[in-house]
């Protein structure tokens, strides 16, 4: 079956009807120009920007001049949430050599751009998006040096296989505990420079994510619910203690793994693969007691299940399953979440492969109750205007479309900066000279 991204609504009711996927599908796309409050903020729209991070800030972790020019594109753009990229809390814990990572001696420069993206937003589109900051630690994935340094919270056979990591790499107690408090330091510069929120970043298996699924892992961090969140329910608690009562105390989080038990949060314990919303549920509820108001809920693996993460045309393998498979198992998984704590906001993750058809989709189930914010990832690379005009003439142009060909996330394995390859000509001859160079 074709695995293109749809360009026309035929072939994606064709298709949603014959993978028997369910997603519904409105014309009418007018919701996503409603507001939405969250706290005493307002977002503008329900269209956002997902985290996407370019790998481009300077090695002191200062956004650089790729940085503004990723930023200013999409302040133009016009969408009413800017989920601003994975921004490290600490050296040890950042992913690239040039992953941004704020603090004190940098703050200035995160300021400046944070007042830049708003007037630009101001003077194109008549306010200011809602702009929230993404503070991680990668864990697993950390390469502060540009190889490999993982910190993990436990060994894992299905990622190391033969090749187990070394004991010294697994993180202590006391050092989860120091992570806690260097997120929560994070959050409060955020805070200080003109970030609207913080995300303690939870998805993706980085440091937050994997602990959710450390079932055999001994000690405070691990085992039981309460202390396999431990991390994310004290990072988001000691956030909300420290920082103002206006400023928004958020979560990225993965909400399925697409791995076995004991090796993957969000799956039944039969060794299947198979969605079980149970503990998910009951962490958003806790998250909700708390005082979090909106959560940004995703799934998979980007290095191992990218097909789960991120569903794509053509990738680094073929995937068992068809895309479309992989969006509805996100959205609808979304869907009964909300369902089942509907006090919570939700901002709903991988809507790229929909193509045109996204803000249809977006549209149905926002108005259905399913979620209330429409994240968009790959797509603000490709096409930094896309809220534009879904906003303004209701509807995505075919031709700026991101085609889900992986090249941005290859640009990034390859120790690049990612952007797109297909639709940005300065990622298009940045690709073609690294292809150059791989040949020589
Ligand atoms: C190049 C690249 C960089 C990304 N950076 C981040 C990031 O910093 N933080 C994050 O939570 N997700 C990140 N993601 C994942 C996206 O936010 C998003 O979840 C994913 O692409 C699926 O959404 P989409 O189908 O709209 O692209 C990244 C994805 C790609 C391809």
């Amino acid at each position: 079956m074709n695995r293109r991204v749809y360009s026309d609504q035929k072939a994606f009711l064709e298709q949603n009807r014959e993978l028997g996927t369910g997603l519904p599908y409105a014309e009418d796309v007018s919701v996503l120009g409603k507001t939405l409050a969250i706290g005493s903020h307002v977002a503008p729209n329900r269209l956002a920007c997902q985290a996407m991070e370019g790998c481009d800030g300077k090695r002191n972790g200062a956004p650089d001049e790729l940085t503004r020019r990723r930023y200013l594109r999409l302040a133009k753009g016009g969408a009413g949430v800017i989920w601003f990229e994975a921004t490290a809390c600490c050296h040890e814990g950042r992913a690239n050599p040039r992953q941004l990572y704020l603090t004190k001696e940098n703050a200035d420069e995160f300021r400046t751009l944070l007042e830049e993206i708003r007037a630009v937003s101001m003077a194109e589109n008549g306010y200011a998006p809602l702009i929230i900051m993404q503070n991680t630690h990668s864990g697993r994935y950390s390469k502060p040096e540009g190889t490999p340094a993982p910190l993990i919270a436990y060994n894992n056979p299905l990622f190391e296989k033969d090749k187990p990591i070394e004991p010294f790499r697994i993180l202590s107690d006391e050092a989860l505990d120091r992570v806690g408090e260097a997120l929560v330091k994070s959050s409060r510069l955020a805070e200080s420079v003109g970030f609207d929120g913080v995300d303690i970043k939870c998805c993706h298996r980085y440091l937050n994510s994997e602990l959710l699924s450390a079932f055999e892992r001994e000690g405070r961090y691990g085992g039981s619910f309460e202390n396999r969140t431990r991390l994310l329910r004290e990072s988001v608690e000691g956030s909300l203690a420290t920082c103002g009562k206006d400023f928004i105390v958020t979560t990225r989080l993965n909400v399925y793994d697409g791995f076995p038990y004991p090796y993957g949060f969000g799956v039944k314990r039969d060794g299947s693969l198979e969605f079980d919303p149970e503990e998910p549920i009951r962490l958003l509820e806790v998250l909700r007691d708390l005082g979090v108001e909106l959560v940004n809920v995703t799934m998979g693996n980007p290095y191992v299940n990218p097909h789960v993460n991120r569903p794509f045309a053509k990738g680094g393998y073929e995937a068992e399953e068809h895309p479309l498979q992989g969006v509805s198992r996100m959205l609808l998984g979304i869907s009964d979440l909300k369902r089942a704590v509907p006090e919570l906001k939700l901002l709903s993750s991988g809507l790229s492969y929909l193509g045109t058809v996204a803000p249809n989709v977006a549209a149905a189930l926002i108005e259905e109750g399913g979620f209330d914010l429409a994240g968009f990832g790959r797509t603000v690379f490709a096409y930094p205007d896309f809220a534009r005009d879904i906003l303004k003439e209701g509807r995505m142009n075919p031709s700026n479309l991101c085609i889900c060909c992986s090249k941005c996330t290859e640009l990034m394995r390859g120790g690049s900066t990612p952007g797109c390859v297909i639709r940005d000509p300065l990622y298009r001859d940045l690709y073609q000279q690294k292809t150059a160079e791989k040949q020589v």
